[in-house]
């Protein structure tokens, strides 16, 4: 009579054990790119959740005078599966990040040197920005439109943490004049004067 109960309980010790087993995902880069992330690689090690990516400045001698290095899950596979990854900022004297957004995930910000002044425009068209200096943090609420900017007048250095493992960029003036979308409707959904989109076609790569 009472061998039924134990039974009973060792079974659910062992389905719950086994429903706990997926402690984590190491994205495997080479299969399938799926909505809900990689797939799992099958053997891991202690590399896979390790990432060295970030301890290097990046290259800001562009037209923004910025470099974002993300360790999102294509970079870094570990993150796969976990709603978490980060990025780091490197911000020259003038640099900036454009208007932007990640459709993926919220974003919390550090400054780790110089001064940065960062910003948020919510739904409502209310607009939250503040110069930040070394060692403050700021949030950026999912899908809102963000901006950075050096503040100072020396490099700044940020780091940026997102509640996704592939939070997405999507840069508005590089969707508006880095493809071919034609001038007269850019023209028409932004009111913005022709020549002045044409000249911003020019410099980021737009035709039409
Ligand atoms: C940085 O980028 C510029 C422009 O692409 C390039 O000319 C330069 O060699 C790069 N510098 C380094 C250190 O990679």
């Amino acid at each position: 009579m009472q061998a039924i109960p134990i039974f009973l309980i060792l079974s659910l010790l062992l389905s719950s054990s086994y429903a706990a087993v997926q402690d984590f995902c190491v994205g495997d880069l080479s299969g399938p790119d799926t909505p809900s992330g990689y797939t799992c690689k099958k053997k891991v090690t202690v590399s896979d959740f390790v990432y060295s990516g970030l301890g290097a400045a990046g290259n800001t001698s562009n037209i923004i005078k910025a470099a974002v290095t993300p360790a999102f899950a294509d970079q870094f596979p570990g993150v796969n599966g976990l709603d978490i990854s980060l990025a780091r900022l490197d911000l020259a004297p003038s640099g900036v990040v454009p208007l932007h957004t990640h459709p993926g995930g919220s974003e919390v910000l550090i400054v780790a040197q110089g001064t940065i002044c960062a910003g948020f425009i919510s739904s409502a068209n209310a607009v939250y920005f503040k110069n930040l200096n070394k060692g403050d943090i700021m949030v950026f609420p999912k899908g809102l439109l963000h901006f950075q900017i050096n503040s100072g007048g020396s490099p700044a250095l940020a780091f940026v943490s997102f509640s996704s493992s592939r939070p997405g960029l999507q840069i508005t003036d590089f969707a508006l004049f880095a493809n071919d979308l034609p001038t007269e409707i850019i023209n028409k959904v932004t009111f913005l004067d022709v020549a002045q989109i044409k000249k911003l076609k020019g410099v980021l790569g737009g035709t039409g």
